[in-house]
């Protein structure tokens, strides 16, 4: 399994770019499965993920360019004929896709099949809501030996029906999921309190592209009328939001000055404003933000919630800095069940935080000291890499495959701002 080696005290200097949002590219995959022609997707990240994602396609049946583009950041998918609808349980469980396939593949072809996609290290993540919003779109659906079997009215012979369909919780791939479903559904559907994020209105944009009939995408209420057929599209990914939170953090926890450049500050501003609360200069462009250090690091309080609030996949890296802050912050995290497990690793390196329910208090600023510690999920394997570009010594991460899925070229990214981090194996080059 490939770990990282990382050695701290290195500020961050000069400029860092932001690949596509894997957020965003999953969803806008599984859309072409709506359609019969061509679908070209550019600013592609070259993830883990993204790559499960093609293969989850291409066993279906979809051509998916498996090399052609990569360099390009492009994928090109057409799904002229599906001829296996079946969501694999062995390519599933490493990635929770079917979340995200059931709605369009349903919508196509009348009847799916996905496995059931397991829970994860940070939650249950059920898909009880994605049933529920279909069933009332007409579709059945039965579970048998861990699989779904989804079929529409008249034993998959009809459309899925336009429905009026309030959502008991905010989900982001619920509300991308059908969203898809109803694009080909029968008539009108309105969704109400939906998912607001980014990367909702970035598939919402995709779809209208290929004929979807689709307004309000981006507040939480949509409303979709039904059209009979779709048709390819291209289009290009938003920068990544996530991935552009963690390079603003890892300039400012190791007082660098770092340029974040190929991201959309609007999409960032709960990010932005806590930052600059705790003493962090930011300098905001249209594409790009500079980040660098204001002195010593004032504490805060975060709460994660749907967006435009704090974003629960910045909450483990807020974490990290939160370390180096004077004082006490209170971090707690209102989306998911199980999102504190960095913490213990944080506190192996010399970090003082406490668990309490949903709330961590972290007590700072602590020296942080190398150590080896393991990933658990993708963004807490991020957080440890932004603890361990300060701690003293050579920190080991182990199990960094979980940040493979998700960042595209991490330690490379880094390294040529001036962290010394490599993977096992490589040549040490030191700055
Ligand atoms: C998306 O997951 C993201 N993944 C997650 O990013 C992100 O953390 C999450 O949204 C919240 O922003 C992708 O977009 C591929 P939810 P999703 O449905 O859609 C509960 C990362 O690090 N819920 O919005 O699966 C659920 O348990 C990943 O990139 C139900 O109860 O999250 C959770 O408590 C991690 N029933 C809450 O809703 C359902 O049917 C929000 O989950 C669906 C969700």
């Amino acid at each position: 399994m490939d770990k990282f080696v990382v050695r701290g005290g290195n500020p961050l200097l000069g400029t860092i770019k932001v690949s596509g949002a894997k957020n965003s590219a999953l969803p806008c995959m599984a859309a072409a499965i709506l359609t019969e022609d061509e679908v070209i997707l550019e600013n592609i990240p070259q993830v883990r993920d993204i790559e499960t994602e093609r293969r989850l396609l291409a066993a279906m049946g979809a051509e998916v360019d498996l090399g052609y583009g990569r360099a390009q950041h492009r994928t090109s998918i057409r799904c002229a004929t599906l001829s296996d609808p079946v969501a694999k349980y062995e390519i599933v469980k490493t990635m929770r896709a079917s979340s995200l396939v059931l709605g369009p593949l349903i919508a196509r072809t009348g009847i799916a099949r996905v496995a059931m996609p397991g829970g994860c290290a940070i939650g249950g993540r059920p898909i009880d809501l994605h049933i529920k919003g279909l069933e009332a779109m007409g579709a059945t659906i039965t579970q048998d030996h861990g699989y779904l079997e989804a079929r529409t009215p008249n034993n998959g012979n009809s459309q899925l029906k336009g429905a009026h369909i309030v959502f008991d919780k905010i989900t982001v791939t619920g509300t991308e999921d059908l969203l898809m479903a109803a694009t080909l559904a029968d008539g009108e559907t309105i969704f109400e309190n939906c998912a607001r994020e980014p990367e909702v209105s970035d598939l919402a944009a995709l779809l209208t592209a290929m004929g979807a009939k689709i307004k309000g995408a981006g507040t939480s209420t949509i409303q979709v009328h039904g059209v009979a057929k779709l048709h390819g599209a291209r289009h290009r990914i938003n920068p990544d939001r996530i991935e552009a939170g963690t390079f603003l953090l890892a300039g400012a926890i190791t007082g660098g000055d770092l340029d974040v450049d190929c991201c959309n500050p609007a999409h960032l501003g709960a990010l932005i404003a806590k930052l600059e609360s705790c003493g962090i200069r930011l300098d905001v462009g249209t594409d790009h933000i500079r980040v660098r250090s204001g002195g010593s690091l004032k504490s805060t309080n975060i709460s994660t919630e749907e967006y435009p609030g704090f974003p629960t996949d910045m909450q483990a890296q807020f974490m990290a800095l939160a370390t180096q802050s004077e004082g006490t912050t209170t971090i707690t995290e209102n989306i998911f069940e199980n999102r504190f497990m960095h913490v213990q690793e944080l506190n192996r390196m010399g970090a003082n935080i406490t668990v309490e329910g949903r709330t961590a208090t972290v007590r700072g600023p602590s020296k942080l000291e190398s150590a080896a510690v393991m990933c658990s999920d993708l963004r807490a394997s991020a957080s440890l890499v932004l603890a361990a570009l300060v701690a003293d010594g050579e920190t080991i991460l182990d199990r960094v495959y979980h940040l493979d899925r998700g960042y595209e070229h991490f330690e490379e990214k880094l390294r040529n701002v001036g962290a010394q981090i490599r993977r096992m194996g490589d040549v040490f080059t030191k700055k």
